[in-house]
């Protein structure tokens, strides 16, 4: 019993697991509609169309299971693209390539349960709003900086701050790193953000996932300096109503949620 409970509660915090269910089950029946109409009748469903509908029943099921809206459009295109691939010319080490590189982007879909995603352009203009506020020599940390785009143009528009960004995933971190070379204001460290000390930064950023966050606003209470900012891209802190928000108005509705550190 208390081991059904535990497994109940792994797969409710890892959203890869609701969406391998919501994948399986949509298989286990439209793959039984599939039979029980060839069946019953003469008539066969074209493959993709089969597949098709096993992505709207898995997306389908993985907003019931709870999963976010971006889940919609992987689960919804996942047996289709894999019936796509089936039928392409390409040789098998492409489809290896292809899943070994969303591998090392998404190192932290996992066991974080933060995948890749980017700060667009108005995340970044509103980021460039808030900053100017700062004196001009601030300290900025971006927490999970992925290949760095947020970090570098931010870096190359405030020449006299300094710009740190850690990330683990392998191949987001190896993009980061070369392209900081060429920015003598900004550094990407192989770093897990757990390890990283905030003390001396004015201004902390993260665009992570819900799922860190109480953590995340635990560790910042404990090591940000008295006056700093915490600013997270659009994922709430449980319990802390941001002091400032500002819209982002982008198609994600993104919002900066800022915190000010007290003394
Ligand atoms: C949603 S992306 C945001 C990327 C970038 N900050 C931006 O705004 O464009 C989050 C990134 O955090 C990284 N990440 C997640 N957990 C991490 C950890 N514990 N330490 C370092 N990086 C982490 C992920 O690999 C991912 O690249």
């Amino acid at each position: 019993m208390r081991w059904g409970a535990q497994m109940v509660n792994r797969i409710r915090q890892y959203p890869a697991a609701r969406a391998l269910i919501a994948q399986s089950v949509a298989l286990v029946l439209v793959g039984m509609l599939v039979y029980l109409t060839a069946q019953l009748s003469s008539w066969r469903p074209p493959i993709m169309a089969a597949g098709l509908a096993q992505g709207l029943l898995a997306a389908t099921l993985g907003r019931y299971l709870g999963l976010s809206r971006w889940w919609f459009g992987l689960n919804l295109l996942f047996v289709p693209a894999l019936l796509l691939g089936r039928g392409s010319e390409l040789p098998a080490w492409v489809f290896l390539l292809g899943f070994v590189l969303v591998l090392l982007l998404n190192w932290n879909s996992v066991s974080e349960r933060v995948p890749l995603y980017l700060s667009g352009a108005p995340s970044r203009q509103a980021l460039i709003g808030l900053l100017q506020q700062q004196p001009a020599d601030f300290r900025f940390i971006d927490l999970g900086c992925g290949p760095g785009s947020a970090l570098l143009a931010l870096a190359r528009q405030f020449p006299q701050a300094q710009f740190v960004g850690v990330e683990t995933a392998p191949l987001s971190f190896a993009l980061a790193w070369l392209r900081a070379l060429r920015q003598p204001n900004c550094l990407v460290r192989l770093e897990n953000l757990w390890r990283t000390d905030l003390s001396t930064y004015d201004v902390v950023y993260c665009f992570l996932s819900p799922a860190p966050m109480a953590r995340l606003w635990d560790k910042a209470q404990a090591q940000m300096r008295p006056g700093s900012l915490l600013v997270s891209n659009s994922f709430e802190v449980p319990e802390q109503p941001a002091e400032q928000v500002i819209e982002v108005g982008d198609w994600r509705g993104s919002r900066l949620l800022i915190w000010q550190m007290q003394g």
